[in-house]
């Protein structure tokens, strides 16, 4: 990202953010939002850039966040979406990147299959552009978790020493790595919780504590995110039966009780609901899910802010210059 005094041309992972870059892209993101309240919501800041969104992968609210974002600042937006394509991973994406190149792309935002499929875009030398990494695989999605520092900074302050638990199916969530990195360099304590075949070997590593039981850790959370049971991304039996899965790792209205009074519930989507979370839990005050949509489209805005825009943030005057 950019930082006052330097310059990181792409987002592709929240272990490469700084705290101060971290809380300088939720500070551009609170800006913006203001945006959101007026009648006119655009900024003329990224006129005649062209932001690509190349998806590789399926997405709804990711790919429409993007594109929401990019157009509110004015940049044109083109829409890629690369699946189904029979060319071999590599090539297939070297090829699309010497054509985005081609049609002069300043931004891509990519979402791949394979997990370092943004770095490869970003470190092969086939563009020139911003690379901003929307999910690889089940390796990062750091606009996700920036938007959920941004969302649980609007409900709890500040995230030093806040206690969030991260639920489910941990070993296929590019969201949870995303998330336990950035929370931890804001100053936050993860636990992560799930069954031992859901949780990911080497997570003794990662910045957090981890947990084959939820009910002990709900009473001394801040927050509680869950995971989407990636069902797509399993090719064998990580548990007995949803049942189970549900019984043991799913919130539902009687356990997130337990939870304390201030404590918010957070689910990225899509959601499994009467899996992970109930349909209940989902629609409760408590729940930030549609909060966490529409989170996203400023926080996104940020980012594309600060990897093309000018180096100074000066929305006063280009408010003014968009209400002309
Ligand atoms: C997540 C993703 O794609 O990684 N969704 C999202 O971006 N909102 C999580 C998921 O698919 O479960």
């Amino acid at each position: 990202m950019t930082a006052p005094a330097k310059r990181v041309s792409h987002l592709l992972s929240t272990q490469d953010l700084s705290a101060e870059e971290a809380i300088l892209v939720l500070d551009t993101a609170e800006e913006l939002a203001r945006l959101s309240d007026r009648p006119i919501k655009k900024l003329p800041t990224l006129r005649g850039r062209t932001v690509v969104n190349l998806f590789f992968e399926d997405s709804t609210r990711t790919r429409i966040s993007f594109e929401t974002a990019a157009k509110r600042l004015s940049a044109d937006v083109i829409n890629f979406s690369a699946k189904g394509s029979s060319v071999s991973k590599g090539e297939s994406l070297k090829d699309t990147a010497l054509t985005l190149e081609a049609m002069g792309a300043d931004a891509v935002v990519v979402r791949h299959w394979a997990s370092g499929g943004a770095y490869r875009l970003a470190h092969a030398g086939w563009i020139r552009g911003a690379v901003i990494n929307a999910g690889d695989g089940t390796h990062e999605h750091p606009t996700q978790a920036l938007l959920d520092a941004y969302t649980l900074r609007r409900r709890l302050g500040s995230l030093t020493g806040r206690r969030v638990a991260i639920v489910g199916d941990v070993l296929h969530s590019r969201v949870a790595r995303s998330n336990v990195h950035l929370l931890a360099t804001l100053g936050a304590q993860v636990t992560l919780v799930g069954p031992p075949t859901l949780l990911p070997l080497g997570v003794e590593s990662w910045p957090c504590e981890s947990s084959y039981e939820l009910d002990p850790v709900l009473p001394k959370c801040d927050a509680v995110m869950m995971l989407r049971v990636q069902r797509e991304r399993m090719n064998e039996a990580f548990f007995p039966t949803e049942r189970e899965y549900s019984r043991r790792y799913g919130l539902q209205a009687g356990r997130m009780a337990a939870l304390p009074e201030h404590a918010v519930v957070m689910h990225p989507g899509p959601m499994n609901r009467g899996l992970e979370i109930s349909a209940e839990v989902a629609d409760s005050v408590r729940s930030t899910v549609t909060e966490q949509v529409a989170n996203g489209v400023s926080v996104r805005m940020a980012v594309l802010y600060l990897l093309l825009g000018g180096s100074e943030p000066a929305f006063g005057k280009e408010e003014e210059a968009a209400g002309r």
